[in-house]
């Protein structure tokens, strides 16, 4: 028996082949990527371990349940120790992994407060017998950015229900696109056209040029409040606007906004700030962010300095969106209290991302719904879905992360002509997901929906999918770029800032009356369809297709349409 377990033992330990189990593989690197070599086995590698949660599906239900309207846990959010009992790895997990890892001198670290992930330094050789992997070096083609990876790793079968997954290893960083770049751009240093201020229901025609959206305008479209609503100052909520991949918030360009498109707040008017993963906030007239910028622009301006705006930056990874974009969400479930509305233009499609980090990530957002907050993302501006000039695109290629059933998925109009009433755009990104399940919030309104188009196209997208977009704003954006030059932006992520705004608006309200903030939205959306200008015609051609049509009632171009927020006022303060 003792000579037995002499010789069993070290099998184990140093880890012979029969005794692992392959926790992921693929054939080669993806297109795009080449193998450069062998790495030294001196290198440092950081990497992260995925330990399972103990109950993920009750954290879902939790989320349901205190986020729809009528239920009796509606408002009553988690505080993180609460949610740390849903997502924490079991202690016997936990142990076992802190054993294994201990057989090889190795420590690990928590990344996040409940210890679902841990982080692990290692040289390339320990990596390599740990987890019978092969290291090395490949480069991105098109930018010879060199990472390292494998194509294959493996755990001790007797680990196999320790660890979930290990980051990063088989996924590479996406090449095809990680955000999408605003893709109209006139800069003129002309004066701006202030529209006259709001008078009744009806836009001023000089908002309805594609080139005048400025917070003026959209006051008037959407009837947001442009005074401070605000009666209890020490109580104003956080409102996050993230910025990722060196996508930067200037504070010059914020004054200046101020000053022409909001002469009647203080210009000193700034914005706190959080750093993840080391990121920075260059001031650099060059390090004005595409997404960042407008984004601190008119989270500030739309919300007429009631709500504290904080810039989220998350750097500086080597071109890794996905990685940040887990960091940020992890980092920010883990925040003792975490803003209460945030806002994300970051978006890609699922294609390029694996189904565990999509998983990993979407987690990590319903632990924010289960904590109260309302995370907003844009759909994109690929219609209804893939890139036009791949190929094959088929089938229809969503975007991620607004799939995750615990985000708002923000769509995008448009006025036709100065006369016409606002529309859907045919860049507006809308579909169903091939990775979530569609969640009951939205069941009734997406079969609707699927009826009436009597399964047209049905082949090129997963019917059952988690539905995006869930509802859609307007699309262009005036903004300061390099102190006084007025630039115009035509994007998707125009759409989600202003409805984010709105969003913490209405939060704010209710913190300032006592209540719980809106936290998690989509139920309460869902359920509201009548606070919501629906759009009806047009579509979203995508994938060398005309896409979905927009009709009567949720569709997956604009979702439930435009926002109004008087309507959405009135049924959050009968809340
Ligand atoms: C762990 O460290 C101890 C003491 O430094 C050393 O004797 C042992 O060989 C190391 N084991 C491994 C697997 O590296
Ligand atoms: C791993 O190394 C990085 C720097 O390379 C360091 O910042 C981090 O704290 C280390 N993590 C652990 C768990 O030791
Ligand atoms: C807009 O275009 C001009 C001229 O092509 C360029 O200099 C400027 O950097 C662009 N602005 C943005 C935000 O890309
Ligand atoms: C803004 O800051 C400047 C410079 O510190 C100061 O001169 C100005 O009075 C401030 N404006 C307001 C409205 O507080
Ligand atoms: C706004 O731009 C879209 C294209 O992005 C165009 O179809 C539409 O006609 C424009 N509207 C106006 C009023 O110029
Ligand atoms: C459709 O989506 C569901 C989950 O959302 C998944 O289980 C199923 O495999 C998907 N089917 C296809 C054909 O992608
Ligand atoms: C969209 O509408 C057009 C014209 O009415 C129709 O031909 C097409 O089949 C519809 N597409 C879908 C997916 O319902
Ligand atoms: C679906 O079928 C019904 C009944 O045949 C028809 O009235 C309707 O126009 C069809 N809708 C579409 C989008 O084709």
């Amino acid at each position: 028996m003792l000579k037995h377990l002499a010789v069993f033992l070290p099998l184990v330990i140093v880890g012979v082949g029969a005794e692992f189990v392959v926790l992921g593989r693929r054939d080669n690197p993806p297109p795009g990527f080449s193998l450069v070599g062998p790495t030294s086995g001196e290198e440092i590698l950081s990497l992260r371990f995925a330990l399972p949660s103990s109950d993920i599906p009750g954290l879902h239900e939790t989320v349901y349940d205190i986020s729809t309207p009528g239920s009796p846990r509606y408002g009553q959010y988690l505080t993180q120790e609460e949610v740390a009992q849903f997502v924490a790895p079991s202690a016997e997990t936990v142990s076992q992994v802190n054993a294994w890892l201990g057989a090889s001198n190795l420590t690990s670290s928590p990344i996040t407060s409940a210890g679902d992930w841990v982080s692990v330094n290692m040289t390339v050789d320990q990596a390599n017998a740990l987890l019978a992997a092969d290291f090395s070096t490949f480069q991105n083609d098109k930018t010879n950015q060199k990472i390292v990876r494998t194509l294959s790793y493996s755990i001790p079968s007797a680990l196999k229900a320790s660890v979930d997954w290990v980051h990063p290893t088989i996924n590479f960083p996406e090449t095809k696109t990680s955000s999408f770049p605003s893709f109209v751009n006139k800069t003129s240093s002309a004066a701006p056209r202030i529209p006259p201020a709001p008078t009744s229901v009806t836009v001023s025609p000089d908002c309805r040029t594609n080139s005048s959206w400025n917070p003026a305008c959209l006051q008037q479209l959407y009837g947001i409040p442009t005074n401070p609503v605000n009666a209890n100052p020490a109580a104003n909520a956080v409102f996050g606007v993230s910025g990722f991949s060196n996508d930067f918030a200037n504070k010059r360009d914020l004054k200046a906004f101020l000053e022409v498109y909001r002469p009647d707040m203080n210009p000193n008017r700034t914005f706190d700030f959080i750093s993840i993963d080391g990121g920075i906030n260059n001031q650099l007239p060059a390090g004005a962010g595409l997404d960042a910028n407008p984004n601190t622009q008119y989270a500030t301006a739309l919300t007429n300095g009631d709500v504290h705006v904080t810039f989220i930056s998350t750097g500086t990874l080597p071109n890794d969106p996905l990685t940040e974009l887990l960091d940020q969400a992890n980092y920010l479930a883990s925040l003792k209290n975490p803003p209460q509305t945030i806002l994300n233009t970051v978006t890609g499609l699922e294609s390029e991302v694996s189904a565990q980090m999509a998983t990993s990530i979407c987690n990590a957002y319903a632990q924010l719904a289960a904590r109260g907050v309302s995370y907003i993302v844009q759909t994109g501006i690929w219609g209804a879905g893939g890139i036009p000039f791949l190929p094959d695109c088929k089938p229809f290629d969503p975007p991620f992360p607004a799939t995750c059933p615990f985000v708002t998925a923000v769509g995008a109009t448009q006025f036709e002509t100065e006369d016409t009433a606002e529309t859907a755009s045919e860049f507006s990104g809308g579909g169903f997901s091939s990775f979530f399940t569609r969640p009951r919030y939205q069941d009734a309104a997406v079969s609707t929906y699927l009826k009436a188009t009597n399964n047209t196209h049905n082949a090129a997208f997963n019917v059952s999918g988690r539905a995006v977009p869930d509802v859609s704003a307007i699309q262009f954006l005036d903004w300061i770029l390099d102190n006084q030059i007025i630039d115009f932006l035509e994007s998707t992520s125009a759409s989600a800032a202003i409805f984010s705004s709105m969003v913490a608006l209405l939060t704010n309200e209710r913190i300032a009356a006592g209540k719980p903030g809106i936290g998690f939205i989509n139920p309460l959306l869902y359920a509201n369809p009548g606070a919501f200008n629906d759009m009806k015609t047009g579509n979203n051609p995508g994938c060398n297709t005309p896409g979905f049509n927009s009709s009567s009632g949720w569709d997956p171009v604009t979702g439930f349409g435009s926002p109004s927020f008087p309507r959405l006022q009135q049924v959050c303060r009968s809340l």
